[in-house]
């Protein structure tokens, strides 16, 4: 199917008025089908009314993920295996989540699982009807979904989910298979869940700010882990596991800070403006060297167009000790709006008289305190498998992960770049890694010079290769 109707069909089905009031009655309805499906035992696949969970990549947000699992009001969930790289990531989580969750997440040993295939070994716990979570980079997503949906498992896939234009074919593939096996996905850009901002798309599409003109919006902080790689993977870690690890660093593990942090962002405005961008300009640089330089830039500076054309300039800086920002705004004919004030949650959007951004001049602004958007798209998710109704945003989360690649690819390559191209590009970053074994060597090597290649504009065709 051409890119643009892929991208049509999608934004339509996530976000048509219809869609939000879909959404909207599911978020209100969430408890009521679960307390529903606890006395239906049909409504589960494995005909049983508990729902277990395989956790794959035990850092931060797979911990964090498992929690909003089990914390759906009146569902049975269960948390029974564990996947990671490293032994002390599943021995960290295992006991956070214990002492929250006591017997609901009390994995037994033989259910930990250590390696870069031991997801098979924790997906293969499951039974038809239960849940994978892939919470490690997104290097692996798309390995991670193809044996879920092999082994008829519902998904949950954090963000973003795909890097490239190879990689986002693979996962609308992947959608497809999991329709045609009524699997439900969810997609960890959990801002699709809040409901300030489902508000405020509903208030934009009714025309309460004019027409959408223009979107700005900021992500500027210190950098999660140094830029600067040095000395290298020490001793005992493999350069594999160290570069999976240290994903941010490597393009073909995390599409960089730029796929992994601005993902949420691109998919707000996109939603928002209810389109995906048909092209993309973008600028960036290094200043602050290292001796070992990861494959990021530290600012970027990025101007999508719309069909229509209306742009979304977005800035992107990483670096320490400056000032930090963290937002996005649009703009209609009528006045200013608030997608997200600050960080992800609270989204606090607003919709303004005018185009000044004052706390006299409010037309609108989302009630608080709001609900947790990560609690609500698990929710959603589980009342979708309580209820069997179909539930997937791998699609969009795709088109969402590729509109950021293509500003990541634009910057880095120094060239204007279309959707239909980004989507088209054979540069595929992580060819080869569903095969890799925990002895593989690194999908990505040093250079002759002992440094790791890096995006140079104007001089490489795909990014930092030709
Ligand atoms: N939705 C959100 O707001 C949000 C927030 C934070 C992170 N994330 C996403 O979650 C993912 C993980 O981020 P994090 O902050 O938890 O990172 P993290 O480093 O805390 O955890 C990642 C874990 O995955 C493990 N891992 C790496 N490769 C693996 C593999 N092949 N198999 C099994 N385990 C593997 C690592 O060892 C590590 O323990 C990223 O894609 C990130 O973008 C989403």
């Amino acid at each position: 199917m051409p890119a643009r109707s892929i991208a049509a069909r999608a934004i339509n089905a996530a976000t048509t008025r219809r869609g939000f009031l879909t959404a909207t009655g599911r978020a209100a309805a969430t408890s009521s089908l679960v307390a529903l499906a606890g006395s239906s035992p049909a409504v589960h696949a494995a005909g049983s009314d508990e729902i277990r969970v395989a956790l794959i990549g035990c850092g931060g947000r797979g911990g964090g993920a498992v929690a909003d699992a089990l914390t759906v009001p009146g569902a049975n969930i269960k948390l029974v295996a564990m996947a990671d790289l490293f032994p002390e990531a599943i021995s960290t989580c295992r006991r956070s989540l214990g002492e929250q969750f006591k017997e609901r997440a009390d994995v037994p040993q033989e259910r930990c699982f250590v390696g870069i295939n031991a997801y098979k070994q924790a997906i293969d716990c499951l039974r038809p009807g239960d849940i994978a979570i892939s919470a490690t980079p997104v290097g692996f997503r798309a390995a991670h979904f193809a044996y879920a949906v092999e082994k008829g498992v519902h998904a949950f896939l954090e963000k973003p989910i795909s890097i490239d234009g190879a990689s986002t074919k693979r996962i609308i593939e992947l959608a497809a298979k999991a329709d045609a096996k009524n699997l439900k996905v969810g997609v960890g850009l959990m801002c699709r869940h809040s409901e300030a901002r489902r508000e405020l798309f509903d208030r934009l599409q009714n025309g309460e700010a004019g027409d959408l003109i223009a979107f700005h919006g900021y992500r500027e902080h210190g950098p999660v882990q140094p830029l600067d790689l040095y000395p290298g993977p020490p001793a005992g870690v493999s350069e594999l596991f160290w570069q999976a690890q240290r994903f941010h660093g490597f393009l073909w593990a995390s599409g960089g800070v730029f796929s992994d942090f601005y993902v949420h962002h691109v998919d707000e405005v996109c939603w928002m403006k209810n389109a995906w961008p048909v092209k993309v300009e973008a600028i960036g640089g290094r200043h602050f060297r290292g001796k070992l330089d990861d494959q990021n830039f530290d600012s970027y500076g990025v101007e999508w167009t719309f069909d229509d054309g209306t742009k979304f300039f977005y800035s992107g800086r990483t670096m320490k000790d400056c000032e930090q920002k963290f937002a996005v705004f649009g703009q209609g004919s009528k006045g200013l709006f608030t997608i997200s004030a600050r960080g992800h949650a609270p989204a606090k959007s607003t919709i303004y008289k005018s185009q000044k951004l004052d706390k006299d001049n409010i037309l609108w602004t989302a009630e608080q305190p709001e609900k947790n958007p990560y609690r609500l798209e698990w929710e959603h998710l589980v009342a979708a498998i309580l209820s069997g109704e179909r539930y997937n945003e791998a699609v969009r989360g795709a088109q969402a992960s590729l509109a950021t690649a293509m500003g990541r690819f634009a910057a880095h390559t120094g060239r204007t770049v279309t959707y239909a191209e980004m989507l088209d590009s054979p540069d595929d970053l992580t060819a080869g890694v569903a095969e890799l074994t925990d002895d593989s060597p690194a999908p990505l090597q040093r250079g002759a010079d002992g440094l790791y290649p890096v995006p140079m504009p104007g001089r490489s065709k795909y990014e930092f290769r030709s």
